[in-house]
């Protein structure tokens, strides 16, 4: 018999993106008639059309990407009022007014519409502008203007602990040099710089490019992506109707240790910290996943994305 996943993997279309543990999330957000869901980064709608697709449901995607925006209009034309799009960043998700609702998701970082289209400038291959904004009209600095301006610890701070480059002393430098000569200004230049700065052993035995955790890292700093987490993930909380679902795929362990202790915290357990007796804490809500779930080996091979997805999940108490 074939699952969801099956016919998810085996009809995706070659380009464009596709959605990380699908049947594991349909099965967590537990998708039923009448239900109302909240999909916070509708990225190519991968997982909105899942939810959309397992039951008479309604969803309200967010997203912060314009682009994101012009593919929702899509699924506005096929999904009429049982579907709608706000351009938000998910940290403002206490200022909508829907809610509550039966299931929330979150999957993070960036699609691969966001990798593929090389002028957006959070690829390594390729030649342009470094922008790397999910959201390019937003008034934050793109990465040319943020390497430009950034001080040595918030460098530290994205190639080191963003980033998990081991070579950070070595790039941190390279690019204070560099932007000293005003010669950053390309995702070529930047990829050659990151580059020149890992020894030659190390790229020859990476299997990523060896850009890949540097580029990640000034992705994470220029998007802000840890704080957004850190204050979208309580606000989604409070907007679950009792017994209402969350689920959280990361994947960088900052991103995993967030969800991880604050789902620890609800659930009513001993999170960093927190030295209270047992008994004052209070249990708002029961993980449904007590490791992350991760992909099979199958969906690694069809999605090499889902390698490194984590989702963890939780149902929220009945009062
Ligand atoms: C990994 S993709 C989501 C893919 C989607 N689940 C699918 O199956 O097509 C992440 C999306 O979330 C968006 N995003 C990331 N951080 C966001 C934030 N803080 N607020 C709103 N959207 C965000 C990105 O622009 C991107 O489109």
């Amino acid at each position: 018999m074939i699952g969801l996943a099956d016919s998810l993997i085996s009809l995706a279309p070659m380009k464009g993106h596709k959605p990380v543990l699908p049947e594991e999330t349909i099965e967590f957000l537990a998708a039923k008639n009448g239900g109302y869901f909240l999909d916070c980064t509708f990225g190519g709608g991968g997982h909105t059309e899942l939810i959309l697709k397992a039951a008479d449901t309604k969803v309200l995607a967010l997203d912060q990407d314009p682009e994101a925006g012009e593919r929702a209009k899509e699924f506005e034309r096929a999904y009429g009022d049982r579907f709608q799009f706000q351009r938000k960043n998910f940290s403002d998700i206490d200022q909508i007014e829907e809610g509550p609702f039966d299931g929330i998701l979150f999957d993070f970082g960036v699609s691969s519409y966001q990798l593929d289209q090389t002028e957006r400038g959070f690829s390594f291959r390729g030649d342009a502008p470094l922008d790397m904004r999910m959201n390019p009209e937003s008034d934050r600095p793109s990465a040319e203007e943020w390497l430009a301006k950034a001080s040595r610890s918030e460098l530290i701070e994205a190639i080191k602990d963003f980033g998990e480059e081991k070579n950070w002393r070595r790039v941190v430098d390279a690019i204070i040099e560099a932007r000293a000569q005003e010669s950053l200004h390309t995702t070529k230049a930047l990829s050659e710089l990151i580059l020149s700065c890992i020894p030659a052993k190390q790229r020859y035995a990476s299997k990523i490019h060896p850009a890949t955790r540097a580029f990640q890292g000034i992705r994470i700093a220029v998007n802000n992506e840890i704080e957004v987490i850190e204050k979208g993930l309580p606000a989604a909380f409070e907007r679950l109707k009792p017994n209402g679902r969350l689920c959280v795929i990361s994947f960088h362990s900052l991103e995993d240790r967030i969800a991880k202790n604050l789902f620890r915290q609800w659930a009513g357990r001993p999170a960093p910290g927190d030295n209270r007796p047992q008994d004052m804490r209070q249990r708002r809500a029961s993980l449904l996943t007590r490791r992350p779930t991760q992909a099979s080996d199958r969906e690694i091979a069809a999605n090499k994305r889902s390698r490194s997805a984590k989702l963890r999940a939780l149902r929220k108490a009945e009062t």
